[in-house]
C-alpha cells in the first residue's frame, strides 16, 4: 500500500486515482478547482464516466480514497505524487505547461523526504527532465526525489476498463529505486500479464505523442480514402472492414467520420509538430494528418450545404455533441466545430445529446437543446449525425420523416444504411457511401 496524491482530479487524474485505490493504495485527489473537489466530498462526479460513481463511492467507503485542494499538505504526507493536470494548446498551438510546472514548484516547496514525482499528463519530451530541474534548483539538492515518465492511454468513456486492463503500462525513468516502486504499484496489472515497457524519461514521453499521432494519422487516412470512394463510387464501409481485417492493420480506427477531435488527438498531434520543429526534425505525415483532418470537418458542413442549399433562414438537427459516444467531453468536437460554421452561414440550430448539453452550452451560443432527437427534428429542413450514440442507432426513422421539414439526413458516422434510408424515402448523405456508377 503506498501513499499516492494524485494532483488534477480531471478525466485520467480522477478515474487513475479512483483505480490505484482500487488496488489498494491510499490516495488523495487534489485539484485547483473548488467546485469539483466540493462535489467530489458531496459525492458527485463532476463529469460523465461509466462506472466511475461506483468506483469512486466503494473505495471512498473504505477510507481510501479523499479529495481536497490542500495540495502542500498532500505533498509532504504522501511517498508518490502524481501530476495528472491539463496540458491544453495555447493559442500559437505549443503546449501550454504552466499548470504541470505551478505543481512542480509547489512539490519543491513541500519536498520533506524522498518521494517520486509521477508525470502521467500528457508533454512533449524533454518535460520530465525540466521538472527534475526545477525541483533540484528549489531543494538546492538536500532532498533526494526522482521523476518518472507514466503516460497514460485511457480512452473517456471505457476509461476504467481500460485502466485496469491496458495493452501496456510504459514507465520511464532512469532511477532503478523509482522503477521499482513503480512496478509494484502496477503489479496487479502486471499479475494480469499486462506488458510492462520500462525505459527512460524520454522515450515514455515520446512514446504517448507517436502513439496519438499515429491513431490520427489512421483516421484521416481512412477519411482521405473516403473521400475518394466518394469520386468512384465504392464504399467506405466495406473497404474499411476489409482494409482492417489484414492483422498488419487492424480495424480500430479505421472509421471514416467527420475527423477526429477530443482533448487528446488535435493537440497531441500539434503539440508533436511543435516538438519536432524544435528538434529540427520535420514530421511530414503528421503535419498531412492535421491538415486531413481539418479539411474533412470543412467538408462536413460542404455536405450539409449540398444537402439542404442556401443556409440562411433553415433550421439544422444535430444528434451528439460529444466528441465521440459515452463521454460529455466537448473539447474539439467536430459537432461544435461544424454547428459554428452552420451557425455563420445563417442556419439555426437544434441539437440533441444524451450526456453532453451541458459541456456544449457552456461554448455554444444561440443552439436550442432538446430533450431527445425526435424533439431535434421537429421543423428541421434537415438531421445531420455528429456522434455514434448507441440510442441513435434504432430510431423511428418513419417517425423521423414526419417531423423534419425536408427528409435529408447527413449521417457523418455512417449509422445508418444508404438504400435502407433511400427506400424510406430519405436523401441520405453518409461519409465515403459513393453510389456505383453505371454500366
Ligand atoms: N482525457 C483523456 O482521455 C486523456 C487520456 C490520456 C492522457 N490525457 C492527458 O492527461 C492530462 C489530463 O487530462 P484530462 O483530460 O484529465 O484533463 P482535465 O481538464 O479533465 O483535468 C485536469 C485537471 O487538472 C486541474 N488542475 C489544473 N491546474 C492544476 C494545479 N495547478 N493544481 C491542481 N490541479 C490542477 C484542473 O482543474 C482539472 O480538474 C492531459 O495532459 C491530457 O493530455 C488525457
Amino acid at each position: 500500500m503506498k501513499k499516492i496524491c494524485m494532483i488534477g482530479s480531471g478525466y485520467v487524474g480522477l478515474v487513475t486515482g479512483a483505480c490505484l485505490a482500487d488496488f489498494g493504495n491510499q490516495i488523495t485527489c487534489v485539484d485547483v478547482a473548488e467546485d469539483k473537489i466540493a462535489s467530489l466530498n458531496r459525492g458527485q462526479i463532476p463529469f460523465y464516466e461509466p462506472g466511475l460513481r461506483e468506483l469512486v463511492e466503494r473505495n471512498k467507503a473504505k477510507k481510501r480514497l479523499a479529495f481536497t485542494t490542500d495540495l502542500p499538505e498532500s505533498i509532504r504526507k504522501c511517498e508518490i505524487v502524481f501530476i495528472a493536470v491539463g496540458t491544453p494548446m495555447d493559442k500559437d498551438g505549443a503546449v501550454d505547461l504552466s499548470a504541470v510546472f505551478d505543481v512542480a514548484h509547489t512539490v519543491a516547496e513541500n519536498l520533506n523526504g524522498y518521494k517520486i514525482v509521477v508525470n502521467k499528463s500528457t508533454v512533449p519530451v524533454g518535460t520530465g527532465a525540466r521538472v527534475r530541474q526545477v525541483i533540484r534548483e528549489h531543494t538546492g539538492g538536500k532532498v533526494e526525489f526522482d521523476v518518472v515518465s507514466n503516460p497514460e492511454f485511457l480512452r473517456e468513456g471505457s476509461a476504467i476498463g481500460d485502466f485496469m486492463h491496458p495493452d501496456r503500462v510504459v514507465i520511464g525513468t532512469s532511477s532503478t529505486r523509482a522503477m521499482k516502486i513503480m512496478s509494484r504499484i502496477y503489479r496487479p496489472l502486471y499479475l494480469i500479464e499486462t506488458p510492462i515497457i520500462r525505459t527512460t524519461l524520454e522515450t515514455a514521453e515520446l512514446i504517448k505523442y507517436a502513439s496519438n499521432a499515429f491513431l490520427a494519422t489512421k483516421i484521416s487516412f481512412i477519411n482521405e480514402v473516403a473521400m475518394l470512394c466518394e469520386q468512384v463510387g465504392a464504399d467506405i464501409q466495406v473497404l474499411a472492414k476489409a482494409v482492417g481485417l489484414d492483422g498488419r492493420i487492424g480495424s480500430k480506427f479505421l472509421h471514416a467520420g467527420a475527423g477526429y477531435g477530443g482533448s487528446c488527438f488535435p493537440k497531441d498531434t500539434v503539440g508533436l509538430l511543435k516538438v519536432a520543429e524544435a528538434a529540427g526534425a520535420e514530421l511530414k505525415i503528421v503535419k498531412a494528418a492535421v491538415k486531413a483532418n481539418e479539411e474533412q470537418r470543412k467538408r462536413m458542413v460542404r455536405k450539409v450545404i449540398q444537402a439542404v442549399g442556401d443556409l440562411a433562414g433553415k433550421t439544422i438537427g444535430v444528434l451528439g455533441l460529444s466528441f465521440k459516444p459515452r463521454t460529455d467531453d466537448v473539447r474539439e468536437a467536430p459537432a461544435l466545430y461544424i454547428i459554428q460554421d452552420l451557425q455563420k452561414r445563417g442556419a439555426k440550430i437544434r441539437a440533441y445529446d444524451p450526456v453532453a448539453m451541458p459541456n456544449a452550452g457552456r461554448v455554444l451560443d444561440r443552439v436550442t437543446f432538446c430533450d431527445d432527437a425526435y424533439a431535434v427534428c421537429q421543423g428541421a429542413d434537415a438531421l445531420v449525425f455528429m456522434t455514434e450514440w448507441n440510442e441513435f442507432r434504432e430510431l423511428d426513422m418513419t417517425r423521423i420523416k414526419e417531423l423534419l421539414i425536408e427528409p435529408v439526413i447527413i449521417d457523418t458516422r455512417n449509422i445508418y444504411d444508404p438504400e435502407q434510408m433511400d427506400n424510406l424515402g430519405f436523401r441520405y448523405v453518409g461519409v465515403g457511401r459513393g453510389k456505383p456508377c453505371q454500366a
